[in-house]
């Protein structure tokens, strides 16, 4: 089996249960909060059925009071009492209406909640396996069909369930042996339900996959618009969603052509299981073992009983559907990520608060490996001094990036420690730890909204003052001075509507703000070109100014003046040691810095 058949298959095994009870207990801990708003509802809903009836009730007096009698006064009153009815069941509809919407919006609002902060708290591999479209379909799309598939159908559940059971005492009262054959027929839809389930299951289980798949194609022609255009990829990009598209269509009607028997189905079973009965109950009337009234109000009893079980077909489907849902939401909140588990221990009070850099940076013989298997970095030990400033270089690919997204805990180490102080980072809360950092990378996420929006990220706290100052520090006043709208400039999504140098300076002015004593620089101007190269240096030597820094450095020139370099090659230290060092070594630095100079 190939291995994407394999990865696939997994993905359509996962062990999710479909079980309608389990699809409730999942749910329960949002309903639960909800609970009796819900029976409310239900109850609300109960007299409107009964008013449909005392309507048809008044046809009788009507007949033989006005029609036959000729009474003019209830003539009169007959109308307004209609019109009462329906007034006091319009007020019922209506308000059974609100609670049932509240009940519902409520629950969803609940685990949309609940599964946005969930997202908050994965870790970065989460986002590193995980594309847009399944995040997007896991994270929302499934808290809809879960809430729409299982809450809406709760109220019509709970109803058919009480007036169900109520109707099977009725048969029971009315014939013991005539019950015994009803309800037993039904016996013969197990299998069936049991079927549309696996093959709901089956069919979804492959439809997630797709959809998600769908829905990354959505986001990926919006981001990456422009190499579609300049590479012409409109077609395949079309093909591609089109492929999607159509496999959903297929999985669509395999899912109706392969369930929506179980309708056509649950109304055989009745008409079966009313013939029976007619043919028993002939039987036992003839041999006068129940009398011909038990026996009319038995197959009205059943036959009441039946009714909803033919309409639950479609529902069934609906539910199924919900529970899966619920069950990957279910999955989901379950799983403990390396965030949570390090938030939890913050709550118990086990980490300290780091306050900010007192002497060194330290890592001590740190292994990692981001999959579990590849060794990125082997035996990495080093140490910062506070205020010193520590230059990584290396071949690409080498580790470096690795190096400092491991500094803030954006990964966990797989082996040895890193200390800030002394103290090992897994016991400083997430949340100091990262305030004590600003990092600038080569390409910085800027979020939609003004050029202020953007910088005030890295403190909202900060005064108009600090902004400006910030703004300075970053070589920004020029390019602000030039917007007619300055800082309240909008920028566009990810910052589409500014040049690459701009953007860098936004982000160190975002570093600049949150003014934090370790800053790490990953290559930080290699996407700009020679002229905003020198500018954006500018603004990064102002940040670096009194920080503990560790920067990556595509252009050796840059670093020259550090207070050390350490050369990083395929996860393994090479040596470290200042310029001169290294130079006079003759070693891979030297060698790295001669190809440069060369080509300078
Ligand atoms: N998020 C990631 N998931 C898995 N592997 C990664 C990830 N990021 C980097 N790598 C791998 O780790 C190695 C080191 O990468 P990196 O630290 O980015 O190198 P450098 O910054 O020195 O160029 C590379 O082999 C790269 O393929
Ligand atoms: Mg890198």
């Amino acid at each position: 089996m190939s291995k994407k058949k394999k990865k696939k298959e997994q993905l359509e095994n996962q062990d999710i249960p479909a079980g309608f009870l389990e699809g409730y207990r999942m749910m329960w801990p949002f309903i639960r909060k909800y609970f009796w708003y819900a029976i409310l509802g239900v109850l609300l809903t109960i007299p409107v059925g009964t008013l449909d009836a005392l309507i048809a009730l008044f046809l009788k007096p009507f007949m033989d009071n006005v029609m036959v009698e000729k009474q003019q006064d209830f003539a009169s009153s007959v109308p307004l009492i209609i019109v009462g009815f329906v007034v006091i069941q319009g007020i019922f509809i209506y308000t059974s209406t609100l609670v049932n919407s509240y009940v519902g919006g409520k629950i969803n609002l609940d685990i949309r909640l609940k599964l946005f902060a969930k997202l908050m708290n994965q870790d970065c591999r989460f986002y590193d396996t995980n594309d847009t479209g399944a995040v997007i379909y896991r994270f929302y799309k499934d808290a809809e069909t879960a809430t729409s598939g299982l809450v809406d159908n709760f109220k019509l559940f709970l109803t058919k369930f009480f007036s169900s059971v109520s109707l099977v005492f009725v048969l029971i009262y009315n014939s013991w042996q005539l019950s015994f054959a009803a309800i037993g027929i039904l016996l013969f839809l197990i299998l069936p339900l049991k079927i549309v389930r696996k093959r709901v299951k089956a069919i979804m289980n492959k439809t997630v996959a797709e959809n998600a798949l769908l829905l990354t194609v959505y986001n990926e022609t919006a981001a990456g618009n422009r190499i579609i255009r300049s590479y012409t990829l409109e077609e395949i990009t079309m093909n591609r969603f089109r492929a999607s598209a159509r496999y959903l269509f297929g999985m669509g009607i395999k899912m109706v052509r392969d369930t929506n028997w179980l309708s056509p189905m649950m109304h055989v079973v009745s008409a079966v299981g009313v013939a029976v009965v007619i043919w028993y109950g002939g039987h036992l009337i003839v041999t006068q073992q129940i009398t011909s009234g038990t026996f009319v109000s038995f197959i009205a009893a059943l036959i009441m009983l039946y009714t909803p079980l033919k309409s639950i077909g479609n529902n069934y489907i609906q539910v199924q559907q919900a529970v899966l849902a619920i069950g990957r939401i279910y999955q989901k909140l379950e799983e403990k990520t390396d965030t949570e588990a390090s938030l939890e221990r913050e709550r118990r009070g086990e980490l300290k608060e780091l306050k900010g850099l007192e002497s060194t940076i330290e890592f001590r013989n740190v292994d990692f490996s981001y999959d579990g298997s590849r060794k990125v970095l082997e035996d990495i030990s080093f140490t910062v001094k506070k205020g010193e400033k520590l230059a990584l270089v290396g071949n690409s690919g080498g580790g470096k990036t690795t190096v400092c997204s491991l500094i803030p805990r954006l990964y966990e180490i797989t082996g040895g420690s890193i200390l800030i102080d002394g103290e090992d980072i897994r016991n400083l809360t997430l949340k100091s730890l990262r305030s004590c950092i600003a990092v600038v990378f080569q390409d910085n996420f800027l979020f939609s909204g003004t050029i202020r929006d953007n910088i005030m990220m890295g403190n909202y706290g900060a005064t108009e003052e600090e902004l400006r100052s910030a703004c300075s520090s970053a070589c920004l006043d020029e390019f602000l001075a030039s917007r007619p709208e300055g800082l309240d400039t909008p920028i566009g999504e990810r910052g589409i509507q500014l040049s690459g140098g701009q953007k860098q300076r936004i982000a160190i002015a975002r570093a600049f703000l949150k003014n934090a004593p370790i800053v790490i620089l990953d290559e930080a101007t290699s996407a700009l070109d020679n002229r905003s190269e020198k500018v954006v240096q500018e603004a990064l030597d102002n940040l670096m100014k009194n920080k503990t820094v560790l920067v990556i450095a595509h252009r050796l020139s840059t670093i020259i003046d550090s207070d050390s370099i350490m050369v990083i090659n395929d996860g393994h230290i090479v040596e470290r040691g200042t310029h001169q060092d290294l130079l006079a070594k003759k070693g891979a630095y030297e060698a790295l810095y001669r190809s440069q100079f060369r080509k300078d």
